[in-house]
């Protein structure tokens, strides 16, 4: 997709598709008023009709309108005008980049330059448009024998905003393709099928990024690599199964070298059948979407090359396969981590944390300046929060504290959930140093509990999109999240 700012009042922009807000009530938006007095009133006519009344994102297709140089006019409801906050305004591009997805039209123009949202700026909706624009366009069809048909849409054009330097939209337009395209291969990621999506795949994915961009350098460590670094954890986990897990190092350099990383650290279960703690049959096939902390990383990481970012990041992803079998760790056995830490394993399907916690250990090395560890760790968080919010714990209050303004900025919101002490306990164990469950209740809570006991030094916060990451039924499908909201945390840090 190609975005670009066009100057012009909207009548007089050729385009295949010219974008036009309507308030509620059917109250004109300036640009739909210069169109309507080009088009003989042919807008105040349909909502003299009723057809529309401009709720926040109803649509109505004009086709051929006379008058206009555009073939098509849309359209679309923006709601209250005092309410139009960031959220409205996503939802009201959405609908228009929705419809107009469906039609054939080649080059589309939003002219909204009388559009005020409340609570973000003009850069800020140019990021959104694209970003919208990006993820419009994806259709999952890799394992598919009719591929879908090709997205009509090849460009995608936004008036000069007022107030606003080009620049600045040309920067937002910029952004938000970056971080719509990362999303999508979270997406991508996501969606593929647990007997393609493996370890190894993952793997090469990482390595194919490092190929694209100079500014990547990708390491993968083997099975023997992780043993003699002592991952007895992360190892426990992939016994049972056939694929061989990876640990996947990707590092990007936007700094001096001695500047120190921020790390994102992904849970890359590539299926979870529980283990021999196995998962009951109903929607099983969900479980391949069990790496999507690690999509989130490996797209984060594109996303991060492709803005040039001026500080260091490092990315890992600690993979596996948590298949039963007559190698797989039962419940009781004891695996030694690389923090030199005894864990029982009293469920094999509380496995995440299991590589989580090397993974962890490991990235000290890097003596990052925070760690944010991405997974879908939980069912509990499912409950708890539906898919809305990305569950977050942190040792670090300011840094959770930042990632929930982060992600409010970008949509992508988080929530906190307390990491007390008192909640350590439930986690204690006969015959190890810790027990990887903590019992029926407060699932999400002992989940990170178990986790912060290997980032006990560090600056530390913990993403659980066990219930954000993706969407059942119908629409079932990954959701590229929580990337957008990774993208500007990173986005706000410096060198
Ligand atoms: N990948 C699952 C968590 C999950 C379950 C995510 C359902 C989304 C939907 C994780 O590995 C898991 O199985 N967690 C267990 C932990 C329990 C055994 C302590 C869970 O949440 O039931
Ligand atoms: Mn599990
Ligand atoms: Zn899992």
């Amino acid at each position: 997709m190609r975005y670009s700012i066009k100057a012009g009042s909207p009548e007089k922009i050729s385009a295949d598709c010219v974008v036009v807000p309507i308030w509620n009530k059917g109250t004109l938006s300036e640009e739909a008023k210069q169109i309507d007095v080009a088009a003989n009133k042919a807008i105040s006519k349909i909502l003299q009709s009723g057809d529309l009344v401009g709720k926040l994102g109803e649509t109505q297709l004009i086709h051929n309108p006379v008058g206009v140089a555009a073939k098509r006019v849309l359209l679309v409801g923006a709601g209250d005008k005092k309410k139009l906050n960031g959220k409205a305004a996503a939802k009201m591009l959405g609908a228009a980049l929705k419809v107009s997805r469906k039609s054939q039209a080649g080059a589309v123009h939003f002219a909204l330059n009388s559009l005020a949202v409340t609570d973000r700026d003009s850069a800020w909706l140019a990021a959104r448009l694209s970003q919208e624009a990006e993820i419009a366009s994806y259709q999952y069809d890799t394992t598919k024998s009719k591929k879908a048909k090709a997205y009509a849409t090849k460009s995608v054009s936004i008036t000069a905003l007022p107030g606003s330097r080009r620049k600045n939209l040309e920067a937002g337009l910029k952004r938000g393709q970056a971080i719509g395209k990362a999303v999508n291969r979270a997406r991508e990621l996501g969606n593929l099928p647990g007997n393609v999506c493996t370890p190894s795949y993952l793997a090469q994915q990482a390595t194919s990024l490092a190929d694209r961009n100079r500014s990547v350098t990708t390491q993968v460590l083997s099975e023997k690599q992780m043993a003699r670094l002592g991952m007895g954890s992360l190892l426990s986990v992939g016994t049972g199964s056939a694929e061989e897990s990876k640990l996947i190092v990707m590092r990007y350099k936007g700094a001096k070298v001695e500047s120190k990383p921020y790390a994102i650290v992904g849970k890359g279960i590539t299926f979870d059948t529980g283990g021999i703690s196995l998962k009951p049959g109903g929607a099983m096939d969900e479980m391949k979407f069990d790496m999507c902390g690690a999509a989130s990383v490996v797209a984060t990481m594109g996303a991060v090359a492709e803005l040039k970012l001026p500080i260091n990041v490092v990315g890992v992803v600690a993979a596996a396969e948590n298949m039963p079998s007559s190698r797989a760790t039962k419940p009781g056995d004891i695996v030694t981590s690389m923090s030199g830490k005894t864990i029982e394993v009293l469920n094999t399907d509380a496995e995440g944390r299991l590589v989580l916690c090397d993974a962890l250990t490991y990235v000290e090395k890097f003596k990052p300046r925070s760690v944010i560890d991405i997974a879908t760790l939980t069912g509990a968080a499912v409950a708890t929060f539906g898919s809305h919010a990305n569950a977050l714990l942190s040792n670090n209050d300011k840094l959770a504290e930042i990632l929930i303004d982060c992600g409010e900025e970008v949509l992508d919101r988080a929530w906190q959930l307390p990491l007390w002490d008192d909640y350590q306990s439930l986690l204690n164990s006969n015959f190890a140093d810790i027990a990887n469950i903590g019992g029926p209740r407060a699932g999400t809570i002992t989940a990170a509990c178990f986790l912060s006991r290997f980032t006990e030094k560090q600056k530390w916060a913990h993403l659980d999109i066990a219930g954000s990451a993706w969407h059942s039924g119908a629409q079932k499908g990954a959701t590229g999240r929580p990337v957008s909201l990774l993208v500007e945390y990173l986005s706000r840090q410096k060198a």
